[in-house]
């Protein structure tokens, strides 16, 4: 599902953040990146998400290579195919969870985005906070709400960036177990960056970074 070869990432100021990475990740794998900051998880995960360009190597996604797509290819292709999830929640402040939700639908064009959306939230077990504003919300309903976000488009694949970073322990534990459930039931592919050694009991393997190299 995912496939890094050679991968590179030398920002402008000379900052070589990933050096020549090799590796690849299975259809329904549950993968974890781990490693001290400033190693690279974040530009891994920017890469391969396509949010930005590698100085060298290829990024393949589902069988299509994502470094030979212009800006708009690039944009539908993550539209259809992948999901991402950040420590920082970036709700719509002034939306309702439910608007957070269909508002995604409705800019994809789809056909009854408040049925899904309202599925997806009885999912994440918001049914009883759909109409309230994030602010009114603890930091992993927050969290819930995003990932629900993320799955109005049907993503094949979920990168997470310190998903749990701002939750406590029990918080952090329901996101992974929620993580969990859409990789059984729907067969989701799953990139993690976390610190928190809590949570490696959950990856079936944990890819570590150190100085932008892979370990191991
Ligand atoms: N836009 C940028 N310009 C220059 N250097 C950058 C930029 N973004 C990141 N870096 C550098 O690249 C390296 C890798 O950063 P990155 O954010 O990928 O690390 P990280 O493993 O995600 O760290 P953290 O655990 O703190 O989130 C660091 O040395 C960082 O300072
Ligand atoms: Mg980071």
């Amino acid at each position: 599902m995912i496939l890094v070869e050679n991968l590179s990432k030398v920002y402008p100021d000379g900052t070589k953040a990933l050096r020549n990475i090799t590796f690849s990740i299975a259809r329904g794998e549950f993968v974890g990146l781990m490693g001290p900051s400033g190693s690279g998880k974040s530009t891994l995960l920017h890469l391969i998400a396509g949010l930005e360009k590698p100085t060298g190597g290829e990024v393949f996604v589902n069988g299509k290579r994502l470094t030979s797509m212009d800006e708009d290819e690039l944009a539908e292709f993550r539209k259809s195919n992948m999901g991402f999830v950040f420590q920082f929640y970036y709700l719509l402040e002034d939306f309702s969870v439910l608007e957070n939700l269909t508002i995604v639908g409705e800019l994809a064009g789809q056909k009854d985005p408040k049925k899904k959306a309202l599925e997806i939230l009885e999912f994440l077990r918001l049914s009883h906070r759909i109409n309230h504003k994030p602010y009114q919300l603890s930091g992993g309903e927050q969290q819930r709400t995003a990932i629900g976000r993320a799955l109005m488009l049907n993503p094949k694949v979920i990168l997470a960036d310190e998903p749990t970073g701002n939750l406590d322990l029990e918080e952090g534990r329901r996101i992974f177990e929620l993580f969990l459930r859409l990789r059984e039931e729907r067969g989701i592919t799953f990139l993690i960056a976390t610190h928190n050694q809590e949570m490696k009991r959950y990856f079936d393997r944990v890819l570590r970074l150190r100085d932008g190299s892979l370990e191991n």
